[in-house]
């Protein structure tokens, strides 16, 4: 986990202003912008609306060094494997609809997937491509890893799994999955959802084929900032349904194309850029590497470390309160800063919305189990915890 440095905890909650309004243990499902991003992102914005195509260069630059930012966050060989989009779930939809499978094929998911995940290829299905298939996944790896090689079959053409379950918030064993798929020459999709930026997401090191992610959660960034890494050997497999100026090669040209535009001499584009296409909100990602700075300025493996040591904190506190399942394991290896637990006499919906209605506890219901999902993020302190344990000693039935 790094080297020993630290940070500033509360200078870093200074930067958060809402958290002088409420206890936010939220960012699993949206983050927080600290206010010196805030005020690149919103400078970046003002720059381009009023600038117009006078401004337009300098967004796509922005735009471009986003892509480059994403890239050696995951440790991507090179730019061209990213794909820029508005979320996780468009990485996800643009396999759903450019890989080539047919019905026979077998898309091989988990039971603790985002909509993200499940929509998509439901909807593929749907239209007549692959079958979706789902396998359970447990607090035990070598449970997981049985229960993926049973589900796997000789018609299993892509395996998608969470790198940690936005659900119970286990990490899955993602590089031992990869290496099996790779083994037998299946596809990996890695949701990097939940993962990014609260611990190391190496691609390289995890040995997938494509991994979605987001800026707006663990990294802080800008709300409608997503991407698509896609291995460069992959890109050519996948087909881009959404087509426009931008997505092929060469550029487009009027006179090139002539009156029979299909027929002419034009591929897509060679890079994960085939994806993208005409005038796109560029300016929207000039402040993602701003979030990325801000966070690797604090030091990554210092938001490890209190991510890790919040979470593990609460989870001891938990283990003492009668009534309590804990659902999210306990190591910090096999789990991230994600804690679902279940309360005796508690639907998870009932208990989530009293902690934010009767305490301002800003958190998740989770609907399987039927408990409530904390995220403890780099800004969670102690005092976080204790007023969540506090809340939950008055809600005791
Ligand atoms: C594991 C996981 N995947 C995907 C998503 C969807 O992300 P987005 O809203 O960026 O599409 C979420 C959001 O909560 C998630 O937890």
């Amino acid at each position: 986990m790094g080297n020993e440095q630290t940070y500033d905890l509360a200078a870093v909650r200074a930067a958060l202003p809402i958290l002088r309004e409420v206890t936010y243990l939220n960012t699993g499902t949206v983050g927080l912008m600290p206010e010196p991003v805030l005020e690149r992102h919103l400078a970046a914005q003002a720059a381009y609306e009023r600038g117009g195509h006078v401004a337009q260069e300098a967004a796509r630059d922005a735009y471009e060094r986003a892509r480059a930012a994403f890239a050696a966050l995951i440790n991507a060989r090179h730019p061209d494997e990213i794909a820029l989009t508005r979320n996780a779930t468009d990485g996800v939809a643009i396999l759903a609809a450019g890989l080539r499978l047919t019905p026979e094929d077998i898309v091989l998911t988990t039971t603790q997937e985002h909509p993200a995940v499940l929509l998509p290829w439901a909807a593929a299905e749907r239209r007549g491509g692959a079958r979706l298939r789902l396998f359970p996944i447990s607090a035990d790896p070598d449970e997981t890893l049985a229960a993926f090689e049973r589900a796997l079959t000789p018609a299993t053409r892509l395996v998608v799994v969470s790198h940690v379950s936005c659900e119970t918030g286990i990490r899955l064993p993602v590089a031992e999955i990869c290496r099996r798929c790779r083994e037998r020459g299946i596809l990996t999709l890695v949701d990097g959802a939940q993962s990014l930026g609260q611990f190391p997401v190496d691609v390289q090191a995890i040995g997938c084929d494509a991994l979605t992610g987001n800026g707006h959660k663990w990294l802080g960034g800008p709300k409608g900032t997503g991407f698509l890494y896609l291995r460069r050997e992959l890109i050519a497999q996948v087909e881009p349904m959404l087509v426009g100026d931008g997505s092929i090669q060469p550029d487009f040209d009027r006179v090139a194309l002539g009156d029979r535009p299909a027929e002419a001499a034009w591929d897509y584009a060679p890079t994960a850029r085939r994806f993208e296409y005409g005038t796109r909100n560029w300016h929207t990602f000039a402040a993602l590497p701003d979030a990325i700075n801000y966070l690797a300025d604090l030091g990554w493996g210092a938001i490890e470390r209190h991510c890790a040591a919040t979470s593990t904190a609460l989870k001891e506190q938990l283990a003492t309160l009668p009534g309590i399942t804990l659902h999210t394991p306990t190591s910090w290896d096999q789990s991230s800063g994600l804690v679902t637990f279940s309360y005796d006499g508690w639907t998870g919906e009932e208990l989530s919305r009293r902690l934010w209605d009767e305490y301002r506890i800003i958190q998740r219901r989770v609907q399987v189990p039927s408990a409530v999902r904390v995220s403890c993020a780099y800004f969670t302190t102690d005092e976080d915890i204790t007023r969540l344990m506090a809340a939950l000693h008055e809600l005791r039935v």
